[in-house]
């Protein structure tokens, strides 16, 4: 059995990566991630094109039979070429619109998320499908990816920049906020602070 091949502009997607080595444990897993080239979310689209067929070939290479894209830029903006190149099952990540939606009570749910993966098709279409009657707002997060590369997830910077984006939002009545990028988890307690 060949390997799982995992990848994201960085280390966001550890966070995923934890939850497929919780789920099997058996499993042999590649985990690639392009700190180098992060962030991807204030980059072309092109660009995070050519990366991600740039990671997905390297992991196929190296041995990988299946691959998650554990970033939602790259699914936003690569998922649909990465799967047209190559044959091994692609599995991606979006933003949990759906889930958030099923729980707000103010019908109002604020998406953080990467300003590539706003500015995408495929995360208006996902929009389109889940928000039903629920007020949607979208708030890209640039700085956040490159705190989370740098180690900085606690302390004054973090705070000051969970803050920028998330207070207006909380000020706005929004009562869900959905973390759209694998990097946000891991402010996800400043962000908790900011909303309770
Ligand atoms: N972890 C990526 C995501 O889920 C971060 C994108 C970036 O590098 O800006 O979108």
């Amino acid at each position: 059995m060949g390997a799982i091949g995992v990848f994201d502009s960085g280390v966001g997607g550890l966070s995923v990566l934890r939850e497929i080595r919780r789920e099997l444990p058996q499993e042999t897993l590649r985990y690639v991630a392009d700190s180098a080239y992060a962030p991807y979310g204030d980059k072309p689209a092109d660009f995070v094109v050519r990366r991600s067929l740039a990671l997905a070939d390297f992991l196929i290479g190296s041995g990988a039979t299946s691959l998650v894209v554990a970033c939602n830029t790259a699914t936003a903006t690569a998922v649909d070429t990465l799967r047209e190149r190559f044959s091994v099952p692609i599995v991606g990540i979006e933003p949990a619109v759906k889930p958030a939606v099923e729980h707000t009570l103010a019908g109002r749910v604020g998406v953080l998320t990467t300003s590539r993966t706003a500015l995408s098709a495929r995360f208006h279409r996902l929009l389109d499908r889940f928000k039903g009657s629920c007020q949607i707002v979208v708030q890209p997060c640039p700085g956040w990816v490159e705190l989370v590369e740098r180690g900085v997830l606690d302390g004054p910077d973090a705070i000051v920049a969970v803050a920028q984006y998330v207070s207006p939002l909380v000020a706005q009545g929004v009562d869900v906020l959905v973390l759209g990028c694998t990097h946000y988890s891991f402010l996800s307690p400043r962000s908790e602070e900011h909303t309770s």
